[in-house]
């Protein structure tokens, strides 16, 4: 299996039953090798600098039911808020003073009529913080849309495609929803001139091996600037509430697979890992995960975007928790590269042009 990542880190691809192997392996010194490789090829391209991104979660109002989501549009058990204006403003002041230079914006998806208040808050964003990179993930809008909001300012956008399955997205989401509209949403992006995040879930109720090796391979020819994968977790008030969480060792797998597929790709070491294992942030960045994203909500509204149980949203999670992650970094000889962190690379054939330090 040794020789299997020499060849992904030399070549940077491999058939499909190799990605097969790599995920199947037992957890030993082979499985450690893949992660160790993965974590020179992120230190050599980027340094022990891990990139911070401050997220702003503006909403929890979704129009759409995906089964998996705490925020679906058919619980009744939170409560529905939207930012104002100012308080998306004020997060923004606030982590900018800490010294962010990318926000992301997250949401649920949002009624239609709601383009406008997100354009008019990148657009005050980017007038106000213009050395600053603004991301969006606010799913799926029609590609006018994205394009009002990419001309306001915004930089970068992050869509998972969640599973490349047919049958299996659609065990996950309702019938109004589907793969293809996902799929042309992420190639409308692109085109836009976005640096695009695609990425999944690990371990989503149905997924099995080979739904992970399509999933690789819709990546692979995606090639997109970031790729944001973390485990499934229940959320008690969803339809798959019963359902097992995912795996940190193969989301971890999956982060030192894609490390070696794009040595250049960003990629977060997510929340969502870090809450099923207290050191799974640390896990990503030994795996080859290059960025974290700090949540900048304010604290009132942290426990209603519960997109699963048990969601870490305090001390190194937080953005006022910055002290508590850089000594976490330290502890394992990494650091928080300030800077925008743009992907340094423009994997796909649009001419995008980006600032890059
Ligand atoms: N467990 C893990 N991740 C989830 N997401 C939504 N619900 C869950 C869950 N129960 C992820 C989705 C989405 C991102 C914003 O949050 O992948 O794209």
């Amino acid at each position: 299996m040794k020789r299997l990542v020499d060849i992904l880190r030399d070549t940077h691809h491999l058939e499909a039953q190799d990605y097969a192997a790599l995920l199947s392996a037992p957890n030993g010194d082979e499985v450690a090798y893949l992660r160790q490789q993965a974590q020179q090829v992120a230190v050599d391209n980027f340094g022990h600098g891990i990139f911070v991104r401050g997220l702003v979660e503006v909403t929890n109002v979704c129009r759409n039911d995906c089964l998996y989501c705490g925020i679906r549009k058919s619980n009744p058990h939170i409560d529905r808020y939207m930012l104002t204006h100012d308080e998306v403003m004020q997060c923004c002041q606030q982590g900018h003073d800490i010294g962010f230079h990318t926000f992301v914006l997250q949401g649920g998806e949002l009624p239609r009529d709601k383009a406008q208040w997100i354009e008019e808050l990148v657009t005050d964003i980017r007038a106000s913080w213009p050395d600053c990179a603004i991301t969006l993930s606010l799913g799926e809008w029609p590609r006018k849309v994205y394009e009002r909001w990419h001309r306001a300012g915004a930089d970068r956008y992050l869509l998972r495609h969640e599973t490349h399955n047919l049958a299996h997205y659609a065990t996950l989401h309702p019938a109004s929803m589907s793969l293809t509209t996902r799929l042309q949403c992420l190639d409308a992006l692109k085109q836009v001139g976005y640096q695009v995040g695609t990425g999944i879930m690990v371990g989503s109720p149905g997924q099995t091996l080979d739904h992970l090796v399509e999933d690789i391979q819709y990546i692979e020819q995606l090639k997109p600037h970031m790729i944001g994968l973390g485990p499934f977790v229940p959320h008690h008030d969803t339809p798959l509430a019963h359902h097992p969480t995912g795996s940190a060792d193969i989301t971890t797998r999956l982060y030192a697979i894609f490390r070696l597929m794009f040595p250049k790709v960003l990629i977060p070491s997510t929340t969502a890992l870090n809450s099923i294992d207290p050191n799974g942030r640390l896990m990503g960045i030994e795996a080859g995960a290059n960025v974290v994203m700090p949540n900048l909500s304010p604290a009132l509204f942290r426990d209603q975007y519960s997109l699963y149980d048990g969601k870490a949203a305090t001390h190194a999670e937080a953005a006022e928790g910055i002290k508590m992650l850089q000594g976490q970094l330290a502890t394992i000889g990494y650091h928080i590269n300030w800077g925008r962190g743009d992907s340094p690379v423009f994997c796909n054939n649009n001419s995008l042009n980006t600032n890059n330090p």
